[in-house]
């Protein structure tokens, strides 16, 4: 991450009022790219994440001799055909990108060229052996340290082959499937969790013969990829902050535009309203295969909640969020089976137990989740970002309702998926 180190002095205490549109969603941006330049043809794509992560995506396929033209609203991307990527000159970097990494290591594996990519220190300390494994089994040649970043990979002919992997992770799912299209046969995922399920919908889009059956996901080698328009849906991992917000601030009432409703993402708004979250669902409609519409949000009474296993997956991104949320409730929530949250841009459990506690919060911290028994005062504090976006607007959130500032040390971080978030708060916040 370029931006120079900051730390913002934030102040709650009033509702969050108004209308907003938040970025494109990163996860649908990563795929429309990363397929549109192994399309036959041009894919064009509008409302692109504007965020670090996306950014680093564009890079690498520049890198990789697939033009990618625009740098604001609409992005074409010039598809080469399945095996068009082309030799980079350096080394490849995926910044703070696991979904880049992860992904297009499936699509490298299947090219005719050797290439290495790194990432940042965070990303290079993430566990690669989920994918460096299930690749080797279908004739991947993958060099690596350690079972992570930097992969050294030489494209070399691949066979589809079945793979039951451990974690339910669309990231390693995305990989086997990038490198099944490029294998000869058939590849089968059999997933363990619903898992976000974009790759499958944009391969269906672009009229690839792809099977889903519940959790069994079979691709069938080589086929071409028609290239599409894709008008990228609002990120409801982002619009989750401003949910989490309007819940718990007191008087809030907001309207959030526009945002991607798939329901391998949405498990955060099932979880809210067993909490009993006002949150109304409006002008629902489905565009490029994927649902979206506008929310609704009330300021609500919420009480605690029991997560299940497939709501830990759903949810997995907007846990940390929860176990500010929780701090709200009346009564215990319990997150449990959630011990990817350890392996993602920081260990999310660590992170938010310990600067819920720097807000004199009392939280139980267990190895796969955390219990809280709410309702609880938070006061205010020092808090840092542990180098993780989701983690600094977690805790922005949190500053809503704490008693007096909280100042966020690595603020700069929310660039990895969210430019502007803070402004689009204080706007809220002004009403
Ligand atoms: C993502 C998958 C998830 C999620 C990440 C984005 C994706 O990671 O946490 O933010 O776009 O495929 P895992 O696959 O590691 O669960």
């Amino acid at each position: 991450m370029s931006a120079e180190h900051q730390t913002r002095t934030l102040r709650g205490g009033t509702p969050l009022q108004g209308e907003i549109s938040v970025p494109g969603d990163k996860s649908i941006s990563h795929r429309a790219l990363l397929l549109g330049g192994l399309g036959d043809g041009v894919t064009r794509v509008s409302n692109l994440a504007p965020g670090e992560d996306v950014k680093s995506t564009v890079d690498v396929l520049r890198e990789l001799g697939i033009q990618v033209q625009g740098n604001g609203e609409e992005f074409k991307v010039f598809g080469k055909g399945l095996r068009g990527y082309t030799k980079p000159e350096g080394s490849l970097d995926a910044g703070n990108s696991g979904t880049l990494m992860r992904l297009i290591s499936g699509i490298l594996a299947g090219q005719s060229f050797e290439s290495t990519i790194t990432g940042d220190g965070s990303l290079r300390s993430r566990p690669m052996a989920r994918i460096i494994e299930p690749l080797e089994e279908m004739g991947a040649r993958i060099r690596s340290e350690d079972g992570r970043a930097p992969l050294t990979i030489t494209g070399t002919e691949l066979t589809g082959t079945t793979h039951r992997p451990r974690v339910a992770s669309a990231q390693v799912k995305s990989c086997l499937l990038l490198a099944g299209i490029h294998a000869e046969g058939v590849t089968t995922v059999v997933e363990p969790g619903p898992s976000r399920d974009h790759t499958e919908r944009t391969l269906e889009a672009m009229d690839y013969p792809i099977e889903v059956q519940g959790s069994v996901i079979t691709v069938s080698g080589p086929a071409a990829l028609e290239p599409i328009d894709v008008e990228v849906p609002g990120d409801f991992s982002s619009a989750a902050f401003f949910i989490a917000g309007g819940l718990i601030a007191g008087g809030s009432h907001l309207l959030i535009r526009d945002v991607g409703l798939n329901d391998t993402r949405t498990g955060f708004l099932d979880l809210v309203e067993k909490m009993g979250a006002e949150v109304e669902v409006k002008d629902l409609r489905m565009k490029n295969g994927e649902p979206r519409g506008n929310l609704e949000v009330q300021y609500s009474q919420l009480s605690g909640v029991t997560l299940t296993e497939d709501e830990v997956v759903t949810a997995i991104d907007e846990l940390p969020l929860l176990g500010v949320i929780a701090t709200q409730a009346e009564g215990r929530t319990e997150v449990r089976g959630a011990e990817e949250l350890r392996v993602k841009e920081t260990d999310r459990i660590s992170a938010i137990v310990n600067n819920l506690e720097s807000l004199n919060a009392s939280v139980e911290e267990l190895e796969d989740g955390f219990i809280i028994e709410g309702p609880q005062g938070l006061t205010g504090g020092t808090v840092d970002s542990y180098q993780d976006h989701r983690i600094a607007m977690s805790m922005a959130v949190a500053a809503q309702v704490a008693d007096g500032p909280t100042r966020l040390n690595g603020a700069e971080w929310v660039e990895v998926s969210f430019p502007g978030f803070f402004e689009q708060l204080e706007e809220l916040q002004d009403g």
